[in-house]
């Protein structure tokens, strides 16, 4: 490739003031990043250059330039004031990939709220929980989803505000206000809230191994962070037509889907229809799109529904291809390479970080099945994980760790810093992963090192779906862990102790099976339940997934001394 920068080039004498510098701002002056994804682009004069194509499920297209991106997201910001939404107040965004999530988001920014964006699949549980513990105040919604908000309404006193995107105000009831963007008075100069560095910006909530979903809060300053991974990982330029399959209910969504192109000022597409693999190719092809951020259960769908789709299309427009959110096959790597010429690009990064970590460069020598090297700035490695001492041996296998400090690190969990705390020992952020580093420095994911379970690029808690689960009537215990599936790599399977007077079945599965979907996600539930005796237990009674687990994958058990007999 021309024109690339080297990544050893890259890391000498890198100092994160350089996006700073670029940015034009500094730590102790305004930092918005609102403000830097549409007003500073208009004053580069990109205000009539196109900053958002987006096409609905039933394919209409719409085309929003960054002038328009600014005026309708100060509309949205001048509203919620208008509304009582004061700045350091939570506002959720809980729709499908529509428009007004886009400008929702950049609009929150500005007012000087904080942005909760939630997955618009989540069920009325897992909706409330996250409303509960961030103590939101507003939820900007479509009609669709008002359903689940209005069913745990009555439970959160904090909501006082629900805003409708579409459907007017007609049926609303009290407390719901309709938002319609186009019809409101455009707002050409809004008084961006001044925050700084470190004002809170996005709260996004992710799951454990124990307890409740956890909210990382990130602060304005992460557009360090994610200015400078876009234009060196992503490689976005100013003619790229760029694409990121993920949700802005998750955290790429955000960081690479709604920040990261918008303040290096490229034209993004969204497409507000889930996976298909022709629609997804004709897509590409429709827009012309160069740089495309995907996801390895993507991948595998594409793969395993071959060439010949791909032979059909005119797919000579893209130029650069990433993925991230699960181990990247190193087969997928080589796949893309036959097929688009190109081969995937495999970034590495979590919620927590707020940017991408560890990566593959553009230009740099590609291993299939490697996540790369750590991104300048950034002090990776892995720890022995009872002494939390970085591995100096090649292929030995330890805890990711990093230094903190980057721009974008969460600065906490919301209202919990003692679970914020426990991430870090030996002066390390531990990342929760396991993975081996070369001789040559690139980074080996082996598998995470805790009872999340990873599901097509989603995290999912095991405690979430057990505290679901025991409110079937018919469910005395239960244990989830993590099945290894061909696509998602993995999925959920619920092993459920049944209470006497309920005899297993298929449709007692079924039943239960739906009762996780509603409640919590399409992506939560089961998609298999073992009905069994009992569960293996510590003898102070504590459920020892791992072992389920093993099982499940066909590994060695492991210690088991500590697990009751019978
Ligand atoms: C976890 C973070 C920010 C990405 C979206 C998910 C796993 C992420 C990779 C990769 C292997 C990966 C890790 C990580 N993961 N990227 N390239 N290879 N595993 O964000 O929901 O916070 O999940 O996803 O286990 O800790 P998240």
């Amino acid at each position: 490739m021309t024109g690339v920068v080297s990544y050893e080039d890259r890391l000498k004498g890198f100092d994160w003031s350089l996006g700073e510098k670029e940015l034009g701002i500094t730590k102790d002056g305004p930092i918005n990043i609102g403000w830097l994804c549409t007003d500073r682009i208009c004053r580069m004069g990109l205000g009539q250059k196109t900053g958002f194509i987006w096409e609905g499920s039933e394919g209409a297209v719409r085309t929003y330039t960054f002038d328009r991106l600014r005026v309708l997201s100060n509309t949205l910001a001048r509203f919620l004031e208008k509304h009582g939404v004061a700045a350091g107040d939570r506002v959720c965004l809980f729709m499908d990939r529509v428009p007004e999530l886009y400008i929702g988001l950049i609009g929150i920014l500005k007012r000087g709220a904080i942005a909760q964006p939630l997955f618009s699949a989540f069920g009325e549980d897992s909706l409330k929980v996250r409303i509960l513990d961030a103590e939101t105040k507003a939820i900007i919604t479509q009609r669709k989803h008002i359903f689940k908000v209005r069913r745990m309404r009555d439970s959160t006193p904090s909501l006082t505000h629900v805003f409708v995107v579409d459907g007017g105000a007609e049926g609303l009831k009290p407390g719901e206000y309709p938002l319609d963007l186009e019809a409101e008075p455009p707002v050409e100069e809004y008084a961006v809230h001044p925050t700084t560095a470190e004002t809170p910006s996005i709260l996004h909530y992710t799951s454990g191994t124990t307890g409740k979903p956890k909210g990382a809060q990130h602060v304005h300053y992460s557009v360090v962070s994610q200015y400078l991974t876009t234009k060196w990982v992503l490689d976005l330029k100013p003619d790229d037509i760029y694409w990121c399959n993920a949700d802005p209910g998750w955290v790429t969504g955000t960081s690479y889907g709604i920040i990261g192109p918008w303040v290096t000022g490229t034209t993004q597409v969204v497409g507000d229809f889930g996976f298909s693999s022709d629609r997804w190719y004709e897509f590409i092809e429709k827009h012309r799109v160069t740089v495309w951020y995907s996801a390895p259960t993507a991948i595998r769908l594409l793969m395993r529904d071959g060439d010949a789709p791909v032979k059909k299309r005119d797919l000579s427009c893209l130029r650069h291809l990433c993925s991230v959110g699960e181990p990247l096959n190193a087969e997928g790597v080589i796949w893309s390479r036959e097929v688009f010429g190109l081969p995937f690009h495999d970034t590495f990064w979590q919620t927590e970080t707020g940017s991408i970590v560890i990566a593959n460069y553009p230009g740099m020598v590609i291993k299939p099945g490697s996540m790369g090297k750590p991104f300048p700035g950034i002090t990776a490695t892995v720890v022995d994980p009872k002494t939390f001492e970085p591995i100096t041996v090649p292929g030995r296998v330890g805890l990711i760790a990093l230094r903190p400090g980057w721009p974008s690190m969460m600065r906490t969990y919301w209202r919990n810093p003692t679970t914020y705390q426990s991430k870090f020992k030996n002066g390390w952020y531990l990342c929760g992963d396991r993975a081996s580093i070369d001789k040559d420095g690139y980074f080996w994911f082996v598998g995470r090192d805790d009872d999340v379970i990873n599901t097509g690029g989603h995290l999912v808690g095991p405690f979430e779906i057990e505290s679901a689960l025991i409110e079937h009537k018919s469910v005395a215990e239960s244990a989830a862990v993590a099945k290894p599936d061909h696509v998602n790599m993995e999925v959920v399977k619920a092993f459920v102790v049944l209470k006497p007077g309920f005899e297993p079945g298929d449709d007692l599965e079924l039943e239960i099976m739906n009762f996780i979907r509603k409640r919590l996600s399409p992506l939560a539930m089961p998609q298999e339940i073992e009905f069994v005796a009992k569960l293996p237990k510590t003898r102070s009674g504590k459920i020892v997934r791992r072992i389920l687990r093993a099982k499940e994958f066909g590994e060695p058990i492991g210690d088991v001394s500590t697990v009751m007999e019978d």
